[in-house]
């Protein structure tokens, strides 16, 4: 008796809980963007059986293409990397001498069991490189193929199945070209599609079809604050595409808002029917200065009827729209999550986390894990290096930067890791950076310098000393020389870089054991990691290692090996406007 009056009121409570929550499901969601904070551009995206997934482009930087993966939209786990060993193009990274070549815009699709990486690499040859990446287990990085690859002059492939099972590549300007996935093999000529609504640089096209249309939606105006989405149909896929007479379906142009530069998008759907869009966007206002993370993806609900236009939320800080899946962070595989913070050791032979991303391929075995952390060989060249000399090419980066970094993914944040260096030639230096380009980057390091003069006190004996040294858009700070205090010597040094403020950055020293002895050696603005030479990219933050042009050939003199460990990165705030922000 009692028990069936506690069982029917556990079911009565069972009963209430449901119907609370169905309504729950039915009721629309509120988030934040970006959802992919840090640099991220030019996202494509894609739902697989309750999983979504994102690739971003990454130009020079390796390993490139990054694929992201959602349950639920909010929390995005860095799960491989399409592009993530040299032999998958050998020869090809180190070719390349532009600061923003490389891995353009990437479409990534899956069909019949497999995923696609389909994509364009700028600055070898007289024409792009486009490559089709493959992999039945994106989860487990080793799966992604060594590419199939294409010549062609216009950026930005899409990849689309049409019903018969054809695969089509459309690409900037707009156009369209049946590929052969075995061979890379391009019909020709290319057929003409859509030329936009006279917006600049027609690019970033994808193709869906839906209640017996094929939709080409592209970016257009440029990827700066002119940028926008248009979109155009066509009962057939060659068309002819009409344009929808309320383009664009997405902008920020003209606007006052914090997010610009909003445009180059992908769309998918949800399990549960709904259409979501992803697409870049860059936190800087309309006075569009100061954004260090360069562009970076934002989510926005799309309500898409049927044999109607899409229509696509305008992208704000704060969002709301369709119902979000429940919150889920059970993702297969050892990669982080973007917007989580770095708690990295480097133990000897633990793996190096993949969220750590180099300028272009390193040279092999100039990062290790060893018992005194992560040890990293010096190379020739400096961060700067002579970019674009013919005649010293292993000074270039070329042939392998010592740098290794991790987004900067916070408007405010917090940077450090610990510093075991005993430089024995003069010009060797280990140090920390806020680095964009090679011409954009601001460093600290411990360096030993020359003998200053070689009379009077002091003379004949190399000096240990913190460099702080900045290059960048605007034009840099002076640099700055602070002697090692003696009483720091021969510990680890904690070298530290932190926001001071959303547009400032202060580069700090301090013993590590005793952090309160912290000095501050150096204060940037983020605008010397702000567009310029950098437009395409967005700010990482890390360590490096050189011995500024000492040695010969790509060999520094011995010794100089750098030991980092204690890597910490904290979020502390992301900025949802000019105004207001978020807690990491
Ligand atoms: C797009 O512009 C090019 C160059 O003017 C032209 O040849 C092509 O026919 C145009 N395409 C369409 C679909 O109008
Ligand atoms: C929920 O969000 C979708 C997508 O933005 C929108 O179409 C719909 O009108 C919203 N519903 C309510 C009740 O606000
Ligand atoms: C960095 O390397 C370049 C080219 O080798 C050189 O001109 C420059 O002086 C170096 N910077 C420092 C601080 O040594
Ligand atoms: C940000 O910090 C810098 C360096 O301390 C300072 O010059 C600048 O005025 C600060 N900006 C704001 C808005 O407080
Ligand atoms: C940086 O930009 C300036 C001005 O546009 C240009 O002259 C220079 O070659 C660029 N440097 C690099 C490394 O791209």
């Amino acid at each position: 008796m009692r028990l069936l009056s506690l069982l029917s009121r556990i079911s009565l409570l069972a009963a209430i809980r449901s119907v609370a929550s169905a309504s729950a499901s039915a009721s629309n969601s509120s988030y934040y963007n970006p959802v992919l904070p840090g640099w991220h551009s030019d996202p494509s995206c894609t739902q697989v059986s309750g999983t979504f997934y994102c690739v971003a482009s990454t130009f020079i930087s390796f390993p490139g293409l990054p694929v992201y993966a959602s349950r639920d939209l909010i929390n995005w786990k860095l799960i491989s990397h399409a592009w993530n060993r040299e032999s998958q193009l050998p020869g090809v990274s180190a070719q390349t001498t532009g600061q923003q070549q490389g891995m353009y815009a990437a479409t990534l699709r899956h069909h019949d069991g497999l995923f696609y990486v389909i994509c364009e690499y700028l600055g070898v040859g007289d024409s792009n490189l486009g490559v089709v990446f493959t992999s039945p287990d994106p989860f487990d990085e080793p799966t992604w193929s060594d590419p199939v690859t294409f010549r062609t002059n216009l950026i930005d492939p899409d990849l689309f199945w049409d019903d018969d099972g054809k695969a089509y590549v459309a690409t900037q300007s707009v156009v369209l070209q049946e590929i052969n996935l075995a061979t890379g093999e391009l019909n020709q000529p290319p057929i003409s599609l859509w030329n936009g609504t006279g917006g600049v640089w027609p690019e970033g096209p994808h193709l869906y079809k839906k209640d017996g249309y094929y939709y080409l939606m592209i970016a257009e105006g440029g990827t700066e604050t002119n940028h926008a989405i248009t979109i155009a149909r066509s009962r057939y896929l060659k068309g002819p595409y009409e344009a929808y007479e309320n383009n664009p379906v997405l902008t920020n142009r003209g606007t006052d808002e914090y997010f610009q530069t909003v445009g180059h998008g992908d769309l998918f759907q949800d399990t549960e029917g709904n259409w979501w869009g992803m697409c870049l966007a860059t936190r800087s206002g309309p006075e569009w200065q100061i954004y260090p993370m360069g562009r970076e993806t934002v989510l926005f609900p799309v309500t898409w009827d049927e044999g109607e236009w899409p229509v696509l939320e305008p992208v704000r800080g704060k969002m709301t729209g369709w119902a979000l899946p429940q919150t889920n962070r059970d993702i297969p595989g050892d990669g982080p999550f973007n917007s989580d913070d770095d708690i990295y050791g480097f133990g000897k032979g633990t793996k190096i986390p993949s969220n750590l991303v180099h300028w272009r391929v390193p040279r092999p075995g100039t990062f290790s894990t060893t018992e005194k952390g992560l040890r990293i060989i010096p190379s020739r060249n400096n961060l700067t290096g002579t970019p674009f000399s013919d005649t010293t090419p292993e000074l270039t980066g070329q042939a392998g930067l010592s740098f290794v970094g991790r987004r900067q993914t916070h408007t405010l944040f917090t940077f450090s890791v610990d510093l075991s260096f005993a430089p024995t030639v003069p010009g060797q230096e280990a140090g920390v950076t806020v680095f964009l380009t090679q011409v954009n980057h601001i460093d600290l390091g411990v360096v030993l310098l020359a003998p200053p003069h070689s009379e009077g006190k002091g003379a004949g004996k190399s000096q240990l000393a913190f460099r702080f040294r900045a290059e960048g858009t605007g034009g840099p700070p002076e640099p700055k020389i602070v002697p090692v205090p003696s009483a720091w010597a021969g510990g680890k040094i904690r070298l530290q870089i932190q926001t001071l403020n959303a547009t400032h950055y202060g580069l700090a020293a301090m013993p590590a054991s005793n952090p309160k002895a912290k000095l501050v050696i150096g204060v940037a603005s983020a605008g010397l990691v702000s567009g310029g030479n950098g437009s395409f990219v967005g700010s990482l933050v890390g360590a490096y290692a050189t011995c500024n042009g000492a040695g010969s050939g790509t060999a520094c003199p011995r010794g100089g090996n750098a030991y980092f460990s204690r890597w910490r990165y904290t979020g502390e705030a992301q900025y949802i406007s000019a105004t207001e922000s978020t807690r990491a």
